[in-house]
C-alpha cells in the first residue's frame, strides 16, 4: 500500500483553510517544511538513529534526512483538488558515497514518493522565489518557528522573510496538521496495525522465555571446555534488562528500526513508577538501592536463586515506517509464573477496568466518560476487597458511598494517569488537537477534577481515531502518602496489596463506525498470562 502523501496534503490544507480567517481563505497557501536532519554523536563521526519529523513524513511518505517540502495550494483553481508537492532531496555527494549509503536520485524518488516533482534543495531558493513571483498574495505556512521540537526552517525562507515581500506565519500550520491526523487514513491504520503486531509478538516472546525457564527447558550447551557468552536461546529473563533485551530483539529481528518510545520494564514495586526508565534491576533479589546501577547479577547462575513472587510491567511498543504501537503487559515471575492471590485480584480488576472500557467505545463518546468509568469501577473493585470502605447499610450515611468515594478523588492515588490517549506517528499523538483549551464535556461526567489532570485526551472519540485503553492501579509511596489518613480506606487492608507495586494493562484501538477494533493481538486474560508464565501453554 503507498504511502498517501496526497491524501494527507489534502486533509492538511482542508484544516487550514477552516482555521484561517474567512479573508484569507481565497489567498494560495503555500507550506514549507524542512525534514529532520541526521544526528550525530559527538567525537564519533557516527551517526545515530535518523527518524523522520513525524508532520515531514505525513505529508511525504519520505524518510530522506535534510530535505525539504513546499506545497501549493489555492482554493477555486486547480490547485484545489490537485497541490502542488515539490519534494527537495540532496544530491549525491561523491565524498561521502564511502561513509554512507547514498540519498535517492531524484528519478528513484519520483517513483517513490507522490510528489509532483523531486529537486535537489540547491533548488530550493529559487524555487521560492518563482513561487512568490507566480503567487504574489501567497500565504507561507511554517511550523513553530523557535521550537526546539521541529527541525530549523531552511535558511532560504528566513532569508525571504527577512525582505518582508510576504506574510509567513506558523499560527496555523501546526494545528492543521493536528487536526488532520487525529483521524488516521486506511493506510495509517494498516501500519500501525503492523507495529502492533510485532510488538504483540515480542511481549508474547518475553512470556515465553519466563515460561521456558519454569520448566527448566532453559540450559547452557557445552562450550569447547572454556566458559562460553550464552546464546540468545538460552537467556533466561533474570533481570528487566533481559526482558527489555528479548523484546528490543524480537522487534528489531521483524524489521522494526525504532522503539516508539524507550521501553518501561519495571519488576516489584518499580512497577509503580509510571515512566520507570531504569530497566537494569535483578527479579526479587534485593534490596536494590534507588539508582544502585551496579546490581551485579551475582545469582543468575548459581544454586541458591530466590524468585520471590512478583510482576514484571512491561510497557512497549515498536515504530513501523513512523507509526507507533503502545502496549502494556503485566505478567508474574517467580511463583511457578502465576500471581499471587494480592496480585491477582489487583490484576482482574484492572482488567474489568479495561473490559468495561471497551463495552462503551464508540463514535461520540466523549473521552472523559471512560475515564470516569475507570474510577468508578476502582472504587466499586476496591470496596469488594475491603480496600475502601462500604456502608454497613444503606442509611448508614453517605459519607462512604461509591458517589462521595468518587467525588473526594482518593482512587487517584492509585490510578493517578488518563485512561488513554490518541496515537499515530507519535505515542501521545497530536496534543493540541487531542486536549482543546476549552473542555466540553458531555452531561455530568465529573467525579473529581484530579481525575483528568493528566488525561491527553479531552474530547468525544470519532470513527478512524487510535486510542490507547491503558487503565492502571499502583501502589506508589509518594501517592499513597496523600491519602495515609484518609477515612475512605481500610489501612490494613491497604497494607496487604502495597507489594503488589503496580499493574497496568495497555491495548490499543482503533475506533469504528459502530464501536471498536482491537490492534493488539498478544492476549491479557488470565488463564492465558498464567499459562505462558508458567510454560504450560
Ligand atoms: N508508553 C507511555 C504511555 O503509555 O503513555
Ligand atoms: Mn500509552
Ligand atoms: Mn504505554
Amino acid at each position: 500500500m503507498a504511502y498517501p502523501a496526497r491524501k494527507h496534503v489534502l486533509k492538511t490544507f482542508t484544516q487550514v483553510l477552516e482555521l484561517l480567517p474567512p479573508q484569507d481563505r481565497l489567498k494560495p497557501q503555500i507550506v514549507l517544511l524542512a525534514g529532520e536532519v541526521t544526528p550525530f554523536r559527538n567525537d564519533t563521526d557516527r551517526e545515530m538513529l535518523f527518524r523522520q519529523e513525524s508532520n515531514f513524513y505525513y505529508l511525504t511518505g519520505c524518510s530522506v534526512p535534510s530535505s525539504y517540502l513546499l506545497l501549493t495550494y489555492h482554493a477555486g483553481t486547480s490547485l484545489e483538488q490537485h497541490p502542488s508537492i515539490d519534494l527537495f532531496i540532496p544530491s549525491i555527494e561523491p565524498a561521502d558515497l564511502m561513509w554512507s549509503v547514498p540519498p535517492p536520485t531524484k528519478e528513484e524518488a519520483s517513483q517513490l514518493y507522490e510528489a509532483t516533482l523531486v529537486s535537489y534543495t540547491s533548488d530550493l531558493a529559487a524555487k521560492i522565489e518563482e513561487m512568490h513571483k507566480a503567487l504574489p498574495d501567497g500565504i507561507f505556512h511554517v511550523l513553530p518557528k523557535a521550537s526546539p521540537l521541529f527541525p530549523v526552517p531552511p535558511a532560504e525562507i528566513t532569508a525571504f522573510e527577512a525582505t518582508g515581500r510576504t506574510l509567513v506565519t506558523d499560527r496555523y500550520l501546526l494545528s492543521a496538521l493536528h487536526k488532520a491526523r487525529l483521524i488516521k487514513t486506511e493506510e495509517e491504520i494498516a501500519l500501525i496495525r503492523k507495529a502492533n503486531k510485532i510488538s504483540s509478538e515480542a511481549h508474547e516472546v518475553v512470556m515465553r522465555v519466563l515460561g521456558k525457564a519454569v520448566q527448566g527447558k532453559i540450559v547452557q550447551e557445552e562450550g569447547a571446555g572454556v566458559v562460553r557468552p550464552l546464546l540468545p536461546g538460552e537467556w533466561l529473563i533474570e533481570k528487566e534488562a533481559e526482558a527489555e533485551a528479548a523484546f528490543v530483539a524480537t522487534c528489531r529481528r521483524q524489521g522494526a528500526i525504532h522503539q516508539a518510545y524507550l521501553p518501561i520494564v519495571a519488576a516489584s514495586t518499580r512497577a509503580a513508577t509510571l515512566h520507570y526508565c531504569c530497566n537494569d534491576r535483578e527479579f526479587a533479589w534485593g534490596p536494590v538501592k534507588p539508582h544502585d546501577h551496579q546490581n551485579h547479577n551475582h545469582f543468575a547462575r548459581s544454586s541458591d536463586k530466590e524468585l520471590d513472587p512478583q510482576v514484571l510491567l512491561i510497557d512497549a511498543g515498536c515504530e513501523w515506517n513512523c507509526y507507533a504501537s503502545d502496549i502494556t503487559r503485566t505478567m508474574p515471575i517467580g511463583n511457578g509464573g502465576k500471581f499471587t492471590p494480592e496480585a491477582r485480584a489487583i490484576y482482574e480488576l484492572v482488567l474489568e477496568m479495561q473490559k468495561l472500557s471497551f463495552d462503551i467505545l464508540r463514535p461520540g463518546l466523549h473521552w472523559d466518560a471512560v475515564q470516569l468509568l475507570c474510577h468508578r469501577t476502582l472504587v466499586k473493585g476496591f470496596q469488594r476487597l475491603g480496600i475502601f470502605k462500604t456502608p454497613s447499610s444503606p442509611q448508614s450515611g453517605s459519607w462512604n458511598s461509591e458517589e462521595a468515594i468518587l467525588a473526594s478523588g482518593v482512587s487517584a492515588a492509585f490510578f493517578p494517569h488518563g485512561v488513554g490517549h490518541s496515537l499515530g506517528m507519535d505515542v501521545h499523538d497530536v496534543p493540541s488537537a487531542s486536549k482543546p483549551a476549552e473542555n466540553k464535556t458531555i452531561g455530568n461526567v465529573i467525579g473529581n477534577e484530579a481525575f483528568y489532570t493528566y488525561l491527553r485526551l479531552r474530547l468525544p472519540l470519532e470513527e478512524g481515531m487510535v486510542v490507547t485503553v491503558e487503565p492502571g492501579i499502583y501502589f506508589h509511596k509518594h501517592l499513597l502518602a496523600n491519602v495515609r489518613d484518609s477515612k475512605h480506606i481500610d489501612h490494613n487492608v491497604l497494607k496487604r496489596y502495597e507489594s503488589v507495586g503496580g499493574v497496568r494493562i495497555e491495548d490499543v484501538v482503533l475506533i469504528t463506525k459502530d464501536g471498536y477494533e482491537n490492534l493488539t493481538t498478544v492476549l491479557s486474560d488470565v488463564g492465558w498470562i498464567e499459562g505462558v508464565c508458567s510454560g504450560e501453554l
